[in-house]
């Protein structure tokens, strides 16, 4: 069991960047002793006022704590800042990266860490600025489990849902790749939806009340895919792909007539027009994913 208190605890923050600058308010306000570097020295002055120390240089970061937190644009710049600071100063500490990429950039830090002997934890940052130090805070891990558990008490201080999905360093930004999917393509598809409805008069926000009906049937819809995808069967006997792909060509005519970019509606008819194509026109929707699989 951790018995440290946050004053017990201490963690230097390097990268104050507006993330790295938010994860390093929410460890000051939360007990933990702070040191902080920033490449250009002006973004740190706040963070002294705040209560953090100001780090002379990096290598001095390093040495002030046994978590060392780095907040870069992104993994490469990452590993060059941190090149500069000689192995034998990373000795009984652990460097936990929150810096977005592939799986790819967090297995090559992964690698690069291992070669140098340098115990590391790969995190995806899944909240805004605002959301750092509350309750709703949710930070992914992966790679692996020892150095993170090590570091939990003082990540839990910025992020308390800290939460290890696994020893695959990838695995992190894996999860942050596919959940922004799911965003952005629900972002997209209420934009185009209200070019459209905006096209006849409507105002944006009187379609909103319309969109969020779609929403609430997306939780069991997502639940039902899954089930299908898993299985390896993609039942249509409620709603099958035949009648999907009637509705799409009226989306994409819709869009066509109004003059939108009519792309969105077409790559959905086509995913449907593939599969019925060949001959799965009474499945279900999921079956969509076979086609996005198998890439032509
Ligand atoms: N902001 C968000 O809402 C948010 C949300 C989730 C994840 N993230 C991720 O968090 C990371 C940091 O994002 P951010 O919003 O704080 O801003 P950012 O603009 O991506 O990061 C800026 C930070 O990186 C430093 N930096 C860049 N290249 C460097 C190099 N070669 N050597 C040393 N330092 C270097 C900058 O130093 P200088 O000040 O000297 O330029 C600054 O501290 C990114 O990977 C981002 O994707 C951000």
């Amino acid at each position: 069991m951790n018995t440290s208190t946050p004053s017990d605890l201490s963690v230097s923050v390097v990268g104050l960047g507006p993330m790295g600058s938010a994860l390093a308010r929410a460890f000051v306000a939360g007990g933990a002793r702070t040191t902080v570097w920033n490449r250009t020295p002006q973004k740190a002055e706040p963070l002294a006022a705040a209560g953090a120390r100001l780090a002379v240089d990096l290598e001095d970061a390093v040495r002030a704590s046994d978590i060392v937190v780095t907040c870069l644009r992104d993994h490469e710049s990452t590993r060059a800042a941190l090149d500069a600071v000689p192995d034998e100063v990373f000795t009984g500490r652990t460097v936990v990266v929150l810096a977005s990429g592939t799986p790819d950039d967090a297995r090559r830090s992964a690698a690069w860490a291992a070669e140098r002997g340098i115990a590391i934890v790969l995190g995806a940052i899944m909240v805004p600025t605002p959301v750092i130090g509350t309750p709703d805070a949710l930070i992914l891990y992966s790679g692996d489990r020892a150095p993170f558990d090590g570091a939990r008490p003082v990540l839990e201080i910025a992020a308390p849902r800290a939460e290890h999905v696994g020893d695959d360093p990838g695995l992190a930004p894996l999860l942050d790749t596919a959940m922004l999917e799911v965003f952005f393509a629900g972002m997209t598809a209420f934009l185009h939806a209200t070019a459209l409805v905006t096209q006849r008069g409507l105002r944006a926000t009187d379609f909103v009340p319309w969109a969020r009906e779609m929403l609430a049937i997306l939780p069991a819809t997502f639940d039902g895919l899954a089930h299908d995808v898993d299985s390896g069967s993609y039942p249509g006997d409620q709603d099958n792909l035949a009648m999907e792909r009637a509705a799409l060509q009226h989306m994409v005519q819709s869009s066509r007539d109004a003059g939108l970019d009519s792309r969105l509606p077409e790559l959905m008819f086509d995913l449907a027009d593939r599969q019925v194509t060949a001959g799965h026109g009474a499945d279900g929707w999921s079956r969509v994913i076979e086609g996005i699989r198998d890439a032509r």
